[in-house]
């Protein structure tokens, strides 16, 4: 299944939201139209796509999840603008468009990228869920992007470029720089939806495997694809020595254990009601079969 026609009526909403919010929200001048432009430059919306179908799953509403699947992609596009860093990865090119740095220089992208972070903020804070809701959602963003999060997966990415590298190293890497992310956009639909614990934990589960499996084929395709058809430069993980599954277990391997991930994530899914979580389990099988 082509995840970009299971996705495209979700990522529509989503856009329109995020267009509704900028205009609200904006002047078209100085940082905001840096902070504006990388919001914009788009890509798949998989994770507010993923925070929706969470949020149905269990009986929840799509439309419920937008204020807090737009600060998740906030904390997610901040992450991409400071990732492209000269001083990280160094990448001119995002999406097709010049990153944010290459657009309007160093500086303003850090500063864009901090803006997103406390935008995110106030967006949960200002959204029309319960207290205590906003309070666990704002709880599981801070854990996972934090010091035993994303700045620690990416830091060990960083750090562990040249070296050698153990599968395991590598799946921890992509945990915490990649799944934490992808659970916090399960456990926030099924927050929103209203679920139990034991409901959210097995999704939030679901979120760990797929995010593994989406950064595994993340490294494939920098090895398999093109600049055209990714949107951003390739074969750089090779030239940066960068520690991969690719680089841990060759490519046929690399694909075996996406396929696994993936396996094992739709089998947490909930069997009560199949007809609620097939999309998630569409969506996790297409994201095997993608190619950009
Ligand atoms: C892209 O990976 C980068 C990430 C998934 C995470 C970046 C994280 C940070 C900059 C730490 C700070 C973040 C937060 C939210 C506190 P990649 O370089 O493998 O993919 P690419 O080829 O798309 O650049
Ligand atoms: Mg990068």
């Amino acid at each position: 299944m082509d995840i970009t026609v299971l996705t495209s009526g979700k990522k529509d909403l989503f856009d329109r939201y995020l267009r509704e919010y900028l205009e609200a929200e904006g002047t078209s001048s100085g940082i905001f139209e840096a902070f504006a432009y990388s919001l914009k430059a788009g890509g798949k919306r998989i994770r507010p796509v993923l925070t929706m179908l969470a949020c149905e799953c269990l009986g929840g509403k799509a439309e419920d999840t937008l204020p807090a699947g737009l600060a998740i992609e906030m904390i997610h596009t901040f992450s991409l603008i400071h990732d492209d860093l000269p001083a990280l990865d160094n990448d001119d090119l995002r999406r097709g468009r010049p990153t944010c740095h290459a657009m309007f220089g160093e500086a303003t992208a850090i500063l864009a990228g901090d803006a997103l972070i406390f935008q995110a903020l106030s967006v949960i804070a200002s959204a029309g869920y319960p207290a205590q809701t906003k309070l666990d959602i704002l709880g599981f963003m801070a854990e996972v992007c934090g010091v035993k999060g994303l700045v620690q997966g990416e830091y060990r990415d960083v750090t562990a470029e040249g070296k050698e590298i153990s599968m395991d190293e590598v799946r921890d890497i992509y945990r915490r720089k990649t799944a934490r992310l992808f659970e916090l956009c399960m456990f926030t639909g099924a927050r929103v939806a209203g679920g139990a614990q034991e409901q959210i934990d097995p999704l939030v589960g679901f979120g760990t495997y797929l995010g593994l499996a989406f950064q595994a084929i993340d490294d494939i395709l920098d090895v398999t694809s093109s600049r055209e058809v990714l949107g951003k430069t390739t074969g750089k993980d090779l030239a940066q020595d960068k520690a991969t599954i690719v680089k841990a277990l060759g490519l046929q391997e690399s694909r075996r254990w996406a396929r696994d991930m993936t396996e094992k994530a739709v089998s947490l899914l909930p069997a009560a009601d199949g007809a609620r979580s097939k999309d998630l389990k569409r969506l996790a099988l297409g994201m095997l079969e993608r190619v950009a």
